[in-house]
């Protein structure tokens, strides 16, 4: 069974729209924590949209488990990450256009400039993971770069239907092998769901699995109702209804 690694960057996201105070994401992280996540996830992103420095060197204060931060190898976020010291780092490609991580990271197109901050991350104690599309020479260059763990990009399987799907399947389960064979830790993650979650299960030596937006969304669905509820005891209580 694998660990639960919730990534909490689209409750800041609902903060930075109207540049509040709220929804506070350390009490986000607080929650997740008590439901039994193993560890809370941020993108520290170059533009910054939604997670801000601030928050990362918070997390880190307030979380009893893993504080994994993904990256890019921008020089102010890895000044940051030195500083903050995660329990993980993911190292993430990026895009300044892109709604999301589009696609893994193409870690064998940059076998040479990697290495060294590689090197420098796992130095402050992190464990440093590349997050990559399941394809061999990936996973190969993740090990050949020193990194200790890889995360499978699962945004392709859960993209695909029916035979397409399996297929995608297929490649997380032996990139998952081969990287095993080589010593990494394995995580997973992107565009999982309730609905598609459970076929990810049969990949080999699944350590995390990492989901955000899916599960903040559903948070709204099993939290509405309550909001709503405790605003209108508040304001019309004669409207509220008893839950
Ligand atoms: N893993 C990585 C490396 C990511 O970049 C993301 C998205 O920030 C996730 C996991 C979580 O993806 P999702 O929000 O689709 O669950």
């Amino acid at each position: 069974m694998a660990f639960l690694g919730v990534n909490i960057d689209h409750v800041a996201t609902l903060r930075q729209v109207r540049l509040a105070t709220y929804p506070s994401i350390i009490e986000a992280a607080a929650l997740c924590e008590r439901a039994g996540a193993y560890g809370i996830t941020v993108h520290l992103r170059e533009d910054r949209r939604h997670i801000q420095d601030a928050d990362v060197y918070a997390l880190r204060k307030s979380i009893v488990g893993k504080l994994n931060l993904e990256m890019a190898a921008n020089s102010d976020v890895i000044a940051v990450a030195l500083d903050v010291r995660p329990d993980e780092i993911c190292m993430v490609p990026e895009r300044r256009e892109e709604l999301t991580t589009e696609g893994g990271l193409d870690v064998a197109g940059q076998l040479r400039d990697l290495k060294p901050v590689v090197a420098e991350l796992a130095g402050v104690g992190a464990m440093v993971s590349m997050f990559i599309d399941p394809e061999a020479e990936q996973v190969d260059a993740a090990a050949a770069v020193g990194a200790a763990c890889v995360e499978l990009h699962t945004g392709a399987y859960a993209l695909h239907e029916g035979d397409a799907r399996q297929r995608e399947l297929e490649r997380l389960r032996d990139a998952a092998e081969r990287a095993h064979a080589a010593g990494l830790r394995v995580n997973a993650g992107h565009g999982l769901t309730l609905e598609n979650v459970a076929a990810i299960l049969s990949v080999p030596h699944l350590h995390t699995l990492n989901i955000g937006h899916s599960i903040v969304c559903h948070a709204l669905y099993v939290g509405l109702e309550q909001a709503v509820n405790a605003m209108l005891v508040k304001c019309c209580n004669e409207h509220a209804v008893d839950l």
